[in-house]
């Protein structure tokens, strides 16, 4: 089997296995307890969550600390930094009520998801336009947030999850802090691909999973600016200052950092990765002309590849590459199993011959040069069986 799945979950490392292994035979118990078995399982966990902000460029000492909240991957993350900062600015906005929330039309569905939930909670949500390579529109943003009479929160992703497409963050950011609103980012598919500055990015809040980066899956972040807080999403405990309760796992919260650190040394992974997925879009074009790479004229995120072949069906082809032994998928795996057109190519208005056609190609730090020679190979006798 060929794997270009990974921005779907990336197989975990085995140096990671042996993290998560080794952490669990260590028996640390639970890091709330009282008792030195406790204590010792708080020192790990509080180890690695510094590790951790540090490998992600945050803070951590003195006044100016960041806090990273582990959570159970990307989509609690998600949810916690939209219903979370959307209730607190509620708590701290003397009695004005929910205000306006903006995400961009190309979310991911736990974004998304979590919007809704805030617009039946009586806040606004306001879509955000992409443009054909499914870049946010920056002046969008900005004139939305001249008319907003009650902004509260931002949410655009670090690059997207089907195109690989990468968001003008830094100047979002700008527009945010001139504004005084909060800015979120869905950092998933980035950590453990592209270096990450959390400090320098000027963000208040920024989720990521460790399994997209060959972590275990069930584990993941919310980084929270220092000083910033979240009503809590889940309630019981006092673990993690109560923002999210709930006994921590050591084993997984070691082998994400563990993850972590193998992505932040790895130092060509982004090259490697890049000129892979380069030759596999190239070689495949020269032999269909008719192929088109979905936000090409974008900056991309290094392993992603969106292809449209027109005249084909994605649903179609997703059966025969897995009767080939090539796993691909056509957009989020949230929305996979569903026929529907991926929002995200929809958003870019995108002609109905190109988003009926379009899969999803993504690799992984260890793809190989020959998976990469079979993977044109089998793309395009699928692709030549398909056509009318
Ligand atoms: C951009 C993005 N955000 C969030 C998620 C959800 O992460 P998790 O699977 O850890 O819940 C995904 C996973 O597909 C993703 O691609």
């Amino acid at each position: 089997m060929i794997y270009l799945d990974h921005n779907s979950t990336s197989p975990i490392d085995p140096r990671v296995v042996e993290t998560i292994t080794t952490t669990l035979k260590e028996g640390y118990l639970n890091p709330a307890s009282q008792h030195r078995a406790g204590q010792r399982a708080r020192k790990q966990l509080e180890t690695l969550r510094n590790s951790t902000l540090k490998m992600l460029g945050a803070q951590t000492q003195g006044m100016s600390a960041d806090t990273l909240l582990f959570t159970s991957g990307g989509t609690e993350s998600n949810n916690l930094a939209l219903l979370g900062l959307a209730a607190q600015s509620v708590a701290s906005s003397d009695n004005k009520g929910p205000g306006e929330v903006f995400i961009s039309s190309i979310e991911h569905p736990s974004v998304v998801g979590a919007a809704q939930a805030l617009s039946r909670q009586g806040f606004v949500v306001v879509n955000l336009p992409v443009d054909q390579n499914g870049v946010v529109s920056v002046e969008a943003l900005g004139q939305r947030l001249a008319q907003s009479a009650h902004p509260v929160l931002v949410s655009v992703m670090m690059a997207n999850n089907e195109t690989g497409v990468i968001q003008p963050i830094r100047e979002i950011a700008d527009l945010c802090k001139n504004t005084d609103v909060l800015l979120h980012t869905d950092a998933v598919q980035w950590v453990g691909k592209l270096p990450i500055d959390f400090g320098q990015l000027g963000v208040d809040a920024m989720s990521f999973t460790a399994h997209k980066l060959q972590g275990p899956r069930g584990v993941g972040g919310l980084l929270l600016r220092h000083g910033l807080t979240v009503e809590p999403i889940l309630f019981g405990g006092f673990q993690q200052m109560a923002m999210r309760p709930g006994t921590e796992d050591v084993a997984l919260v070691a082998g994400m950092e563990h993850a972590l650190r193998i992505a932040n040394e790895d130092n060509d992974r982004a090259a490697r990765m890049s000129q892979r997925r380069d030759r596999l879009e190239k070689e495949l074009f020269d032999l269909q002309p008719n192929m088109v790479i979905n936000g090409q004229q974008a900056a991309r995120l290094p392993h992603t590849s969106n292809l449209s072949f027109p005249g084909i069906d994605r649903q179609a082809f997703l059966l025969a590459a897995d009767m080939n032994d090539l796993a691909v998928s056509t957009g989020s795996a949230c929305a996979s199993g569903s026929s529907e057109p991926s929002p995200v190519l929809m958003a870019m208005k995108l002609s109905d011959d190109i988003v009926r056609g379009s899969i999803r190609l993504s690799l992984g730090p260890t793809t190989t040069d020959a998976e990469i020679d079979q993977a044109v190979i089998r793309i395009n006798r699928i692709v030549e069986n398909l056509l009318p």
